[in-house]
């Protein structure tokens, strides 16, 4: 017996229950678009050749979502241009897909959490029954806008009957359709296109499937879980707001499982790509996004947000602080309320203090930012001294243009770099300075007005007042 499997995502719905100009799918929860999600899932079952996605609303945009993080290659898209319903895509579908023997299992696009043992264990008990298909189900609280399943005396499968077509007694039950099915592939599509829309809806319900192979004489098995959490569908922008929860929870625990510590996990968003080494801290309400990876003992100060980063050992970033595309290398601290907005890189137990932007800056190892600067466009040696209040013109308005500070430089507080420029190693510019011209190395370099005392000025000015 043939048991290889062909996988069809349904993508092509609108969501009109999102409120929203974008195809439900292209939402996202847990850091990843809800299709990807799926798909992510459906390649760890069946290889891309016999993974196909059915688009239609917005179905460019929909591919790109898929083929962008690489997860699309290989597999089949089909176009459903008029979305008349779940059955309706299959119909559609059967053009394409009616030749591949096997089984078939079919996924919703909006039904992000699911997880590949969850589907194994569908497809093994529709395999270990004589059954024709097997339906994941499972009993909710609150089933409200779900199918809901319909048994014989005997406890057999019958059908599914939709919220909008369901008598009072039929939507009392509360063992609900989770939108997951494992068919045999040869009964299936021999009674594909006997789907009618014969509902208030007027769609081509797949959940009518379960009826009409029950007549034909097959039986349908229940592949009931515990706990419908796991194969939430999302309709709405709360159910959106849950499953996102859900898939922070699990990441975050995936984290706390491996030796890092979350404090208030709850406030923490942590995407699924980031990797987190043992014995770092992550304080409350820190957001770490994208590819970043963070070393062992770091800690990761409240309310900060690190993007697509990489963070040695031994790193602290303080409160409040923004990290994005940059590289911090071991013991290298930034914030709190530090901006390290993009490209940057900071060297071994390097400091960016409070209120300190680099932009495209690399601070060599051992060098200290603390206070109140602007660093753009800039080349800064080994343990030089940036003092408070120095700024790089780095943008002449048209063009932006590269500042050099040797290893070892001191700059004085308040300075102005206006570059191109140049401070040689071991130069000192002097507080205040505006510095248009190189520095040689170990050089003083003063750009501004000389001190000028005017004795007795201020008392004269004060007899002049009372006089008046
Ligand atoms: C569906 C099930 C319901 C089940 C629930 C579980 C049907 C008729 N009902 O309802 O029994 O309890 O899922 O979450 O199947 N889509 C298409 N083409 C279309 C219509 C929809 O590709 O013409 C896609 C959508 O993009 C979506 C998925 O199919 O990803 C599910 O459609 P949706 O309208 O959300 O179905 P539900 O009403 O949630
Ligand atoms: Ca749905």
């Amino acid at each position: 017996m043939d048991t290889s499997l062909t996988v069809v995502v349904l993508a092509a719905g609108l969501g009109t229950r999102m409120k929203s100009r974008k195809a439900k799918v292209l939402h996202r929860a847990g850091g990843r678009y809800l299709v990807e999600h799926v798909l992510r899932t459906a390649r760890a079952l069946a290889p891309p050749e016999r993974i196909f996605v059915v688009v239609g609303h917005q179905s460019a945009e929909v591919r790109a979502a898929i083929q962008t993080p690489g997860i699309g290659f290989g597999i089949g898209f089909i176009e459903q241009t008029e979305q008349k319903g779940t059955g309706h895509a299959l119909m559609v579908a059967a053009d394409t897909l009616a030749g591949l023997d096997g089984r078939l299992v079919i996924l919703y696009g909006d039904c992000p959490l699911v997880r590949p043992q969850t589907l194994e264990g569908l497809v093994a008990a529709q395999q270990s029954s004589a059954a024709a298909g097997a339906i994941l189900t499972a009993a909710m609280d609150d089933p409200t806008g779900y199918g809901r399943v319909l048994r014989d005396r005997d406890g057999q499968v019958t059908g599914v009957v939709e919220q909008r077509a369901g008598t009072p007694e039929q939507l009392a039950i509360r063992e609900a359709n989770m939108g997951l099915y494992c068919y045999r592939a040869a009964p299936f599509w021999r009674h594909i296109q006997e789907l009618r829309p014969d509902n208030p809806a007027r769609e081509y319900y797949l959940t009518d499937m379960v009826e009409i192979l029950h007549r034909a004489g097959h039986a349908i098995a229940a592949y009931r879980i515990d706990d419908s959490r796991e194969v939430l569908g999302i309709n709405d922008r709360e159910e959106l707001a849950l499953v996102d929860r859900l898939l922070r929870q699990r990441k975050v625990r995936e984290l706390m499982l491996a030796g890092v510590t979350v404090e208030k996990p709850e406030t923490v968003t942590v995407d699924p790509d980031v990797t987190i080494g043992m014995d770092t801290v992550v304080d409350p309400f820190v957001q770490i996004l994208g590819h970043t990876t963070i070393g062992e003992n770091c800690r990761i100060g409240a309310c900060s947000i690190i993007q697509d980063s990489e963070l040695a050992d031994e790193v602290e970033v303080g409160q409040f602080t923004i990290v994005g595309t940059s590289r911090l290398e071991r013991g290298a601290h930034a914030g709190p309320y530090a901006r390290l907005r993009m490209e940057n890189h900071v060297g071994a137990g390097a400091h960016v203090g409070n209120f300190v932007e680099l932009k495209k800056t690399r601070l060599g190892a051992g060098s200290k930012a603390m206070h109140l600067a602007y660093l753009g466009d800039s080349e800064i040696g080994a343990r030089v001294n940036v003092g408070a209040g120095t700024i790089t013109c780095n943008y002449d308005g048209t063009r932006k243009h590269p500042t050099k500070i040797g290893a070892g430089a001191f700059i004085g507080s308040n300075s102005t770099l206006v570059a191109p420029v140049e401070v040689g190693d071991g130069a000192y510019v002097a507080a205040g300075s505006v510095i248009t011209n190189e520095v040689p190395a170990d050089a003083l370099g003063v750009g501004r007005a000389r001190q000028v005392n005017k004795e007795d000025w201020a008392r004269k000015r004060r007899e002049l007042g009372k006089a008046r």
